[in-house]
């Protein structure tokens, strides 16, 4: 088998943003400990680049330095998109990959996609099938595209494939292998930087956290809720409320940050109750969130990651693509619901918040899984073609 597979040429895997990072990593190691597997190559899109955003998480997850860095940056949507394909396209003509693995849905991921399908080159997507049907959210554009055009499809929950099933795609493209995300979590997790030693990084002092050690995290960056004054100011009305029965702290995202700086809302924190910290590296947030007492989010990855932990989430969205974490996880949605979050937050103080159990297959391994079914796919692909 391995003599096709290296006569097509690597395969070329695909990070734009932070929660790509997380899950490309272990599909990366287990790739390249498959015996027959070809050699992998990392094109690393530049959507993210600041060092908190990108270096710490490289370093944290062990993922090994981008071969290709395309540094497209920040920009609006058709301008971010547009870069990734004109300046990936000279990279895929020049290596002739065997195929090019996407993950996630950002715009690096479709941009890569759609440049790679034209070129004849298979598509495979890590986290396929997902959709929260808002389609005012990019990622919800992003996901529905990337799937209609790839050749291979790994999902990680059972609703995956019948959302591609519905859309028209064939289900022998389909392969069910758990979450590439829960791999790196697992393999991280005794690696987990604890809370006081996040805040002694940056000298904050910590008493508020020593008299009442229970403590929320906070991670918001969706543009339905940061980007709009109105919107952001009732995000802070509602933080306000939950701080008075427990302190939190707040990882800003840069998108966050911009938005408080803009509608000078910074007042409006209490911040001897909610600590406010430049974005956390992957060990860093771990830590958080597998000591925090809830954890309010709008992030995909967060909501699969207290699933995995057991820790209670309360979503501030009206919708999740990831729906088996309010099925069989500890995920509540609340959207922008004061009285509605406060409630949880009562119970959940109580002990009576929401358990729930971990998804099938999300046990540390589909990495594993993957590398297993994509090497001799690529071997079979191979044959065809050189038959
Ligand atoms: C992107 C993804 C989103 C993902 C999120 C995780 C899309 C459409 N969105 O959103 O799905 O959940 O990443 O973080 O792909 N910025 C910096 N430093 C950086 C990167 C960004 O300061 O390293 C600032 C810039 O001002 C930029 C803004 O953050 O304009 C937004 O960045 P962008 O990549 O456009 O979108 P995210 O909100 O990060």
């Amino acid at each position: 088998m391995g003599e096709f597979v290296q006569a097509l040429g690597s395969i070329m895997c695909v990070v734009g943003a932070r929660p790509n990072y997380m899950k490309m990593a272990p599909l990366i190691r287990s790739l390249r400990s498959h015996p027959d597997a070809p050699e992998t190559v990392l094109v690393h899109t530049g959507q993210h680049y600041d060092v908190a955003m990108n270096d710490r998480l490289f370093a944290d997850l062990k993922l090994r330095s981008p071969d290709v860095n395309l540094d497209v940056g920040s920009g609006t949507h058709a301008q971010q998109t547009s870069e990734v394909m004109r300046r990936f396209e000279p990279v895929v003509d020049t290596m002739q990959p065997s195929c090019v693995v996407v993950v996630g849905d950002v715009n690096s991921t479709l941009a890569c996609s759609l440049v790679s399908v034209k070129k004849g080159i298979p598509v495979i997507h890590v986290e396929a099938g997902l959709r929260s049907f808002d389609r005012s959210m990019p990622e919800e554009i992003n996901r529905l595209l990337t799937d209609q055009i790839c050749d291979v499809l790994y999902t990680t929950e059972h609703s995956a494939a019948e959302n591609l099933r519905r859309e028209g795609i064939s289900m022998q493209r389909v392969h069910f292998v758990g979450n590439v995300m829960i791999d790196s979590l697992m393999a991280s997790l005794q690696h987990a930087v604890p809370l006081p030693a996040v805040l002694a990084n940056y000298g904050i002092d910590a008493s508020v956290f020593r008299e009442q050690p229970t403590f929320g995290l906070i991670t918001l960056h969706r543009p339905s809720n940061v980007d709009h004054r109105g919107s952001l100011e009732e995000v802070l009305t509602i933080l306000a409320g939950v701080s008075r029965k427990l302190p939190l702290v707040w990882p800003l995202h840069p998108r966050t940050r911009a938005s408080m700086e803009r509608f000078s809302l910074w007042e409006r924190l209490d911040q001897r109750r909610v600590v406010a910290l430049p974005p956390q590296g992957y060990l860093e947030m771990l830590g958080l969130i597998k000591d925090a007492a809830l954890v309010i989010t709008d992030s995909g990855g967060i909501q699969e990651e207290t699933t995995a932990l057991g820790v209670p989430c309360l979503t501030m969205r009206e919708n999740t693509e990831r729906p088996i974490t309010v099925e069989q996880g500890t995920n509540v949605l609340v959207g922008r619901d004061g009285g509605l979050i406060l409630r949880h937050v009562d119970e959940i103080l109580a002990g009576a918040g929401k358990r729930g159990r971990v998804p099938e297959l999300w046990d540390g391994r589909a990495s594993e899984r993957i590398a297993a079914h994509l090497v001799p796919w690529l071997a079979r692909r191979g044959e065809s073609i050189y038959a």
